[in-house]
């Protein structure tokens, strides 16, 4: 398609046929490879050397279904290669963290975004297409139009408030698949996506639509950047709640897996459910965004923040009540990665919990997680940690502190004559489920005589 933006200028080609992603995790790599996979020509871009050549060989540095095959297939076909430094490309995909700032104010550090819109500056030209999928504070991409409009004053800005059209085109587009799932939910789930222009949404829109089979739903980018922000305070708001339920059933002495079964038979009731904490790149720091952005009246995000951020604190301390019984124990810790079945450790509170006892009882910790080596390559402060197997772990610990349900554990045998801090409920969940069924039953029983 040829479109002439102005009078006075050149035709310029808003075509898209070549797509360069910057940033390869959990998020750019497999959207490179779908581009890919649509027949666009892609180069995805990474500052990290280890990733690129992983992707250059067709291989994956993390572990996600499928995702090995597909980066391969497309490497193998030449329409996939990664490089350390953008090139000139039609359309850029920016996928790159969005932490927040650990000096105690949990600000959005935008520094890793504003790298990826500097190192593709020079490149940029007339018809290009920017769209950011990171996670970002409401107002992000019209901040990086800003950033582009100092670093390139030879490119014209669009201008939305005046419903003009300028020479590059952005959108904001959220992912929103879970880890474990990726390379289907990437094709399968809607998506929302928002333009700065209409031009630039119809645009993003088109791109997506090589591969997503979802519905994509237009509007604007900061109402975009909010439903992304909003969607992962919902989420923590929902586990927040499970894990209060879960700290006012320990106080009263009830069982909150067989509590949970039961208040769930509500129709409309569906209690999460709980856990260690709340982890990952996206729940723990996400709203963090929202009250960073209106501190003064987000006030129940906030709140929720802190609730999840506290449940660690919680269960450290009750290990350490038990440890006051059995001064002599070791202690095991299942599980370490911010939920089960992914090899993903990023904010945990599984693992900060271990690293915690472990520097409390150093030498009597142990841990077990299947992706426990992947651990020890990435997290420098695992190094602390004693990884065995769990009958290793049961052999050697009179303490059992359940932290994430993986796959390996969930079937597992209850090992006999430990004590058991099941904050998971890998076998409080079964036997609880076995008591709810059994109440029901003598409930229909009696109802029934
Ligand atoms: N992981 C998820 O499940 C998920 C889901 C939805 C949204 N998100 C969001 O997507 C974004 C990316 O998350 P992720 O999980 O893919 O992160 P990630 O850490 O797995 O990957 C980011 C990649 O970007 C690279 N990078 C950093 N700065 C760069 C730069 N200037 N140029 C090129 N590459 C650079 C890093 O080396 C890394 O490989 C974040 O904003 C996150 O909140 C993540």
């Amino acid at each position: 398609m040829k479109l002439r933006i102005a009078s006075l200028r050149e035709p310029i080609s808003l075509e898209i046929r070549h797509v360069c992603v910057v940033g390869l995790g959990y998020v750019g790599l497999p959207a490179a490879a779908m581009f890919a996979k649509s027949g666009l020509n892609v180069t995805g871009v990474d500052v990290d050397e280890r990733t690129v050549n992983a992707v250059n060989e067709g291989k994956v540095l993390i572990v996600e279904p499928g995702l090995a095959e597909l980066v391969k297939g497309q490497v193998d076909a030449k329409r996939l290669i990664a490089t350390l430094k953008p090139i000139p490309a039609d359309a850029y995909i920016i996928a790159v963290p969005t932490p927040f700032r650990h000096d105690g104010t949990h600000a959005p550090d935008l520094s890793y975004i504003e790298s990826a819109i500097s190192s593709i500056a020079k490149s940029l030209k007339a018809g290009n297409l920017i769209v950011l999928e990171s996670t970002s504070p409401v107002g992000t991409t019209a901040h990086i139009i800003e950033v582009l409009r100092s670093a390139r004053p030879d490119l014209r800005m669009p201008a939305p408030e005046e419903a003009i059209e300028g020479d590059i085109d952005f959108a904001y587009s959220p992912e929103r698949v879970i880890p474990g799932s990726t390379t289907t939910e990437i094709v399968t789930n809607a998506r929302v996506i928002g333009g700065v222009t209409a031009r630039g949404a119809k645009r993003a829109h088109d791109l997506y639509k090589n591969f997503v089979e979802g519905d994509c739903y237009i509007t604007d980018d900061k109402t975009a950047e909010m439903v992304k922000l909003s969607e992962n305070a919902f989420r923590d708001l929902n586990i927040a709640f499970a894990n209060e339920i879960s700290v006012l059933c320990d106080r009263f002495g009830i069982d909150v897996w067989e509590m949970i079964e039961l208040a769930n038979r509500h129709p409309r009731v569906s209690i999460l459910s709980p856990g260690p904490g709340v982890g990952g790149h996206c729940i723990s720091v996400d709203p963090w965004f929202l009250v960073a952005g209106a501190p003064d009246i987000a006030r129940l995000i906030r709140t929720v923040r802190e609730v999840n951020d506290f449940k660690p604190h919680y269960v450290y301390r009750t290990v350490e009540e038990m440890m006051q019984r059995h001064p002599h124990a070791h202690i095991a810790c299942l599980g370490l990665s911010y939920k089960p079945d992914i090899d993903d450790f990023r904010e945990s509170p599984a693992l900060e919990i271990a690293l915690r006892l472990n520097a409390k009882w150093p030498g009597r910790v142990v841990a077990v997680d299947p992706h426990g080596k992947e651990l020890l390559e990435r997290d420098h402060r695992a190094g602390a940690l004693t990884l065995v197997s769990c009958s290793q772990a049961f052999e050697r610990c009179g303490v059992v502190v359940c932290l994430v349900p993986h796959q390996e554990f969930r079937f597992m045998e209850k090992p006999d004559n430990k004590e058991i801090i099941d904050v998971a409920g890998i076998w409080a969940k079964q036997a609880s489920e076995m008591h709810a069924r059994e109440a029901m039953a003598d409930v229909r029983s009696w109802t029934a005589a």
